[in-house]
């Protein structure tokens, strides 16, 4: 796999991580890990609430059985998040939601602790507290967020000493409006409207690695946009014109669309399923040409003024 540095931090990750939101009930949780890790997807994305703690304890007990040692891989989790109650950045919350996560994936470290969405009660110093106590306490290596935008990130920034080392966004062909955006400017568009703040630019500008969440769903979890989709037909016929052309699938050419973007973005898998993981890892060592990438872009939607 191809590896990239994760915003300022020591961490060198291959640019496909391993969303684990999905794999509480898998019963091949085992060979699912072992195959990533053997072929180099060694960093797994979690999130406190993923199936109420389920997802990382079942990924504790599969990791186990794998023989694989806790050095070999790179764990990221995230919280912040109470499900259909409110948003929870403060100190207590953040430092009991780290034990939680630590004995769930029975660790005494996560590699990375991301905030998983803008807490509109948010008090930048109780972050910072919280964030010094548990790196000086060795139970996070690296800090970063999700879903937040540049000035959102300025705030936290203003007061934690830790560099915020990723930034956790929904992006796929079928959700790229942090591209349209850029490219629209002021037009009176739909996608010139200013939904995030520029927030690749800012990313790239601030080296923090971007991670695409979802990378095969349109809409808020309303489905997967490859295949017989009535919703994108154009870009579904470029999609497999381009898997002929490079002898792989729709999939692999999706991955590799996400991965064509100088930023760096690592992309977060969420599939279940090992033969998708192998379409996934081909797309990522395919590099589309300029015409190609932005083919598939104006196929997906978009225009280009
Ligand atoms: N920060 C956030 O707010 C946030 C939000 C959501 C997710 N995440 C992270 O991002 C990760 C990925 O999200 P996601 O799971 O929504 O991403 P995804 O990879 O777009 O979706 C995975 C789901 O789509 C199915 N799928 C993928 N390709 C398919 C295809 N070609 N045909 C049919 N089904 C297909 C998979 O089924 P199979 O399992 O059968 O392959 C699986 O159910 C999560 O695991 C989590 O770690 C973060």
């Amino acid at each position: 796999m191809k590896k990239i540095k994760i915003g300022k931090s020591d961490i060198l990750a291959p640019n496909v991580a391993v969303g684990c939101m999905r794999i509480a009930n898998m019963n091949n949780l085992t060979e699912y890990i072992s195959f990533c890790i053997e072929n180099g997807l060694n960093f797994f994305d979690h999130a406190d609430i993923y199936s109420n703690g389920e997802c990382e304890t079942q990924f504790a007990k599969a990791f186990k059985q794998t023989g694989f040692k806790r050095e070999d891989i790179i764990l990221q989790s995230k919280c912040g998040i109470v499900p259909g109650v409110m948003y929870d950045f403060s100190k207590k919350h953040i430092l009991n939601a780290v034990d939680g996560i630590l004995k769930r994936l029975d660790t005494d470290y996560i590699d990375i602790l991301a905030l998983h969405r803008p807490d509109a009660l948010v008090e930048p110093e109780e972050v910072a507290e919280a964030f010094d106590i548990l790196q000086s306490s060795g139970k996070v290596k690296n800090f970063g967020v999700s879903n937040h935008k540049p000035y959102q990130i300025e705030l936290l920034k203003k007061y934690i000493k830790q560099d915020l080392v990723v930034n956790q966004m929904q992006f796929s062909l079928s959700f790229s409006n942090m591209i349209a955006n850029g490219l629209e400017v002021n037009m009176l568009t739909d996608c010139a409207i200013d939904r995030d703040g520029s927030v690749l630019d800012y990313c790239r500008l601030n080296d923090i690695t971007l991670q695409a969440w979802s990378p095969f769903q349109y809409g808020f979890f309303e489905g997967i946009f490859i295949g017989n989709n009535e919703k994108f037909p154009e870009l579904n016929k470029t999609l497999n014109a381009f898997s002929e052309k490079y002898n792989t699938t729709p999939t692999a050419i999706a991955t590799a669309w996400i991965l064509r973007h100088p930023a760096k973005i690592q992309m977060i898998a969420g599939t279940t399923n090992i033969n998708r993981m192998r379409e996934i890892i081909n797309g990522s060592k395919i590099t589309l040409e300029r015409d190609e990438w932005y083919k598939l872009y104006l196929d997906s939607g978009h225009i280009l003024p």
